[in-house]
């Protein structure tokens, strides 16, 4: 039996991935940063054993169904494949995070997969390497590998796509994004399928295209000169217009419901009020609130007086993959 696991935590984009060029291998239109977090993640351990006769896959302690199953075989067929093995799988993961509910589950649940199958695998994999190969289960997932800010970079093949984390004088220990609640159930159009739909219908995502570099290059400076004011404003920006594509999308969606449009509204007014915060979303309703560390307090006291306090989570910046050697797991 070989076995490993791994802990990833979430990254949120503050310049969004929307877009596939290669939809197998998982290569982006656009280039991405983000910052991972530390308040939700995903612990996975794998199992290669010669006694099993089919793959399986746990989520939070229940058994997928077959189209989840197969999601997760895909990605370990591709493993087998490099590694030149047959062996089946028993993958146990377990979400501290919602799942598909557009807080990021996908990006650290694969990069979780990822880092399990090196570990079990025992394949010495540098970050990149690792990066690389979350990328081919969810293209978000190679920025997990990283803590603090990471950039993905678009590369032009399976080689050259992959993240690296970026430097920031350790910034991001300032930084902290506070999640607003607004409903955590499984979304209707999954990021995979949206970004399908908007890349083949959407009148509006050449727009997207065309701005993508200038937002990227303004946040890496923001990131460098520690200017918060510019990060948050292309951090919102990026978010509005990547959603704007969705509504050109034929037929249209939207990822925003009447709850989410309030709490940016909030965000608008609090910063009206002097408090700088930026809001950004992605694939689901709930909304994020990129603000700095020392105006956590203020953010969430504002919030709560036209929120639940419930449906707020702060979250600081996050570490970079945890792969758990074998001893500790036997240890368990
Ligand atoms: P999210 O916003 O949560 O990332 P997505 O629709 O992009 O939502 O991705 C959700 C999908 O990610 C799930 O349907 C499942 O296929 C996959 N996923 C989520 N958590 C895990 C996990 N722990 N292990 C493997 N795959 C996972
Ligand atoms: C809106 O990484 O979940 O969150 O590569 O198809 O698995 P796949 O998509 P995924 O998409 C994330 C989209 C986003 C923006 C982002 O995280 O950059």
């Amino acid at each position: 039996m070989y076995a490993g696991k791994a802990r990833a935590y979430t990254n949120i984009a503050l310049i969004k991935y929307w877009g596939k060029k290669d939809e197998q291998l998982i290569l982006p239109m656009n280039s991405s940063l983000s910052l991972t977090l530390d308040a939700f993640y995903t612990e996975t351990s794998v199992y290669f054993g010669e006694a099993l006769t089919e793959d399986t896959f746990f989520l939070d302690g229940k058994k997928q169904d077959l189209k989840q199953t197969a999601k997760i075989s895909k990605f370990l067929d591709l493993v087998r494949q490099q590694q030149n093995i047959s062996l089946f799988a028993k993958v146990e993961s377990q979400n501290f995070v919602p799942t598909a509910a557009g807080l990021a589950s996908s990006a650290s649940g694969l990069a979780a997969l990822a880092g399990a199958c090196s570990v079990a695998l025992n394949l010495h994999l540098s970050k990149t390497e690792l990066s690389r190969l979350a990328r081919r289960g969810s293209g978000s997932a190679c920025r997990s590998i990283f803590g603090g800010f990471s950039e993905w970079q678009k590369g032009d093949s399976n080689q050259n796509s992959f993240a690296q984390q970026i430097p920031s004088n350790k910034w991001e220990d300032e930084l902290a994004m506070v999640f607003v609640l607004v409903d955590d159930g499984v979304k209707d159009i999954s990021s995979r399928d949206g970004m399908r739909r908007t890349v083949e219908t959407s009148s509006f995502y050449s727009g997207w295209l065309e701005t993508i570099d200038t937002d990227l290059e303004t946040a890496k400076q923001a990131i460098l000169e520690k200017d918060f004011i510019r990060l948050g404003e292309v951090t919102e920006a990026n978010g509005l217009r990547m959603h704007g594509t969705t509504l050109a999308a034929v037929p249209p969606f939207t990822y925003w419901s009447p709850e989410s449009l309030n709490v940016m509204q909030l965000v608008r007014t609090a910063r009206q009020q002097g408090l700088p915060c930026y809001f950004t979303m992605d694939a689901g309703p709930n909304v994020k609130i990129l603000v700095e560390k020392k105006n956590v307090t203020a953010l969430t006291q504002f919030l709560a007086e036209h929120l639940s306090e419930k449906q707020l989570i702060t979250a600081y910046a996050g570490p970079e993959i945890a792969l758990i050697p074998l001893e500790r797991l036997e240890e368990k």
